[in-house]
């Protein structure tokens, strides 16, 4: 019941005030968001590293409203991807990015006098999808060259269609890019079939956002049925399967599944967020599987935040507690 309203309140600028100015609430977004800049977040990119895990990063932020903000996002993962090569940590951290922070949700009237020039883009271009393309190839392309890649979130069902043909076209030049498909949308085991034919890097997650039932299972157990289907075509695909949860019964179906489509512990990995189940995160590595940390930083953390109290309401209940006690 909970989770739906926090959804809500997730995309409302009123409840995004109230909650960023609430006594506490520094201290409960701090067991999520890893820090505010840059130099907050590497002592953890290296701890995790030194405890053999691996690392995604995501630079919060979604739903911007100007052309200058999308080149703000775009700078500052070109910014980490400069500190991780200067600390040769290119490796063991790869990055995720929301496309709608690299400008996808703008509405831009191309064409028009006062229309938009993206630049970087070889000439004009409309639109806030090839803004987006604009935005995230620069950043793709500097991944590559210090050996690390970039995985693309998947946000609401609105923004997939952009999101895969961004994938599709980042692919022609690094194929080693990847994308986020979830479980609980009717279209994913279609898409989840493309990408595993096509050697994908495709990361499975149950999804986070508030989805009407004409395009998403509301049920819970028909998500988790569905996540299962999903990994089995992943897992029998020629792709590269991300297994982003952490739910303990599918963690365990994923490695039968594995064990059964002959798939090595380096041909799949396990992916879960900073700050949750943390102790799995090192049980799961120390027995030889490739764990990755989504760890998100920034200063834009009110969306992320939220949908991390949406999944578990206890985390409500612990937030609200903090406010009180303050
Ligand atoms: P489930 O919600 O059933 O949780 C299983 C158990 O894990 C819970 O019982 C609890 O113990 C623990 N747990 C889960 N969430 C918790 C929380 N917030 N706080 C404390 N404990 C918690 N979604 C999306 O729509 N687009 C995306 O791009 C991504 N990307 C992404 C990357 C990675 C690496 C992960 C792990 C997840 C995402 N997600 C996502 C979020 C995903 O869709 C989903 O909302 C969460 O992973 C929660 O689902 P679980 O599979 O963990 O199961």
């Amino acid at each position: 019941m909970l989770g739906p309203v926090i959804l809500a309140a997730s995309r409302s600028d009123k409840m995004r005030r109230l909650v960023s100015a609430a006594p506490g609430t520094k201290q409960v977004v701090a067991r999520f968001i890893a820090g505010e800049i840059v130099d907050d977040v590497v002592p953890i990119v290296q701890d995790l590293s030194n405890r053999g895990l691996e690392v995604t990063l995501d630079v919060v932020g979604e739903d911007i409203t100007t052309v200058e903000q999308s080149y703000a996002a775009r700078d500052a993962y070109l910014e980490l991807i400069g500190r991780l090569k200067e600390l040769g940590l290119g490796e063991r951290a790869e990055m995720s990015v929301k496309l709608s922070m690299f400008g996808q949700s703008l509405k831009i009237e191309g064409g028009e006098p006062g229309g938009l020039s993206v630049e970087g883009g070889g000439g004009r271009r409309e639109g806030g999808h090839e803004l987006a393309l604009s935005n995230v190839r620069p950043v793709v392309a500097a991944a590559a060259e210090i050996g690390t890649t970039v995985t693309l979130d998947a946000e609401d069902h609105t923004t997939l269609d952009s999101m895969f043909a961004i994938h599709e076209e980042l692919r022609k030049d690094f194929p080693q890019t990847g994308c986020v498909i979830q479980a609980y949308l009717f279209r994913t085991e279609d898409d989840a079939r493309r990408l595993a034919a096509n050697g994908s890097r495709v990361r499975i997650v149950k999804g986070a956002y508030k989805e009407p039932a004409e395009v998403a299972i509301q049920d819970k157990p028909e998500i988790d049925k569905a996540y299962v289907r999903i990994m089995k075509i992943l897992m029998e695909g020629e792709g590269y399967p991300m297994i982003g949860s952490h739910d303990p019964r599918l963690i365990s179906i994923a490695q039968e599944l594995a064990r059964r489509a002959g798939r090595k512990l380096d041909a799949y990995e396990f992916q879960m967020l900073y700050g949750i189940r943390s102790e799995e995160q090192n049980r799961l590595a120390a027995e030889g599987h490739r764990m990755r940390v989504y760890t998100a930083y920034g200063t834009d953390w009110y969306g992320y935040f939220m949908r991390r109290l949406a999944e578990k309401p206890a985390n409500l209940l612990f937030f609200v507690r903090s406010i009180l006690t303050k």
